[in-house]
């Protein structure tokens, strides 16, 4: 089976103040950690950057939106693929072993599977300011990438074009089967600078 990943790395960092992919971290740039687990797990990596930053053959130029940056990667992964794995080079401490775990489940039979770690805060639904119920915490994981998909399922999702905050969700409205591994509170994204502060001793 040939899996190859693609790496999005073309956001902006708005929420963070500049494009945090390619802060320092334990020394190396957040991206080169991203990039690192996905080569050592993968048969082929696909790099998504901004425009700009598009260095050699392994990257292409991003777009306005993580989808259509997922999109703009999956152009340029092999038609022989057998297994894509999708993950954020805002994620520098996902592992080897969660990519491996995320592989697995879709060489065992799922359209696509993502790594989910339990909900520690209660979480309630709203309208504006008013609060409208309490969902039953039991029954949420929150969700992180490296996400694996069958590379079928994953290509038929982007076909039609459409926008989520991950590829699973695409793949869900799919009718697609996604399972749960277990993830890593260590795995954290950066989105805040606080978040590059307890990373950066995570990678130490
Ligand atoms: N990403 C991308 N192309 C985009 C938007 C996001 O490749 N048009 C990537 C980011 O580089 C990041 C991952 O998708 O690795 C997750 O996105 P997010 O954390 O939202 O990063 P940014 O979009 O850069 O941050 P912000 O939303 O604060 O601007
Ligand atoms: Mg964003």
């Amino acid at each position: 089976m040939k899996v190859w990943a693609i790496v999005v790395a073309a956001g902006r960092g708005e929420r963070f103040g500049r494009p945090k992919q390619y802060e320092l971290v334990a020394g190396r740039r957040v991206v080169d950690w991203s990039v690192d687990d996905a080569r050592e797990a993968c048969d082929g990596v696909v790099i998504v950057v901004p425009p700009d930053r598009v260095e050699d053959g392994s990257c292409v130029a991003g777009g306005a939106s993580r989808s259509e940056s997922v999109r703009n990667g999956l152009a340029a992964v092999p038609e022989d693929a057998d297994v894509i794995v999708v993950h954020d080079a805002a994620r520098p401490a996902a592992g080897v072993g969660l990519f491996h775990a995320v592989i697995d489940a879709v060489r065992a039979g799922a359209d696509a599977a993502v790594p989910g770690v339990p909900v520690t805060d209660t979480i309630k639904r709203v309208a504006g300011t008013e609060v409208v119920e309490t969902i039953d915490r039991a029954t949420l994981v929150a969700v992180q990438t490296p996400q694996a998909f069958r590379a079928s399922a994953l290509r038929a999702a982007h076909s039609g074009g459409g926008d989520a905050t991950d590829d699973a969700a695409l793949v869900e409205r799919n009718g697609g089967r996604v399972v749960v591994v277990p993830g890593h509170v260590a795995n954290r994204k950066i989105t805040e600078p606080d978040d590059l502060e307890a990373l950066e001793a995570v990678l130490r």
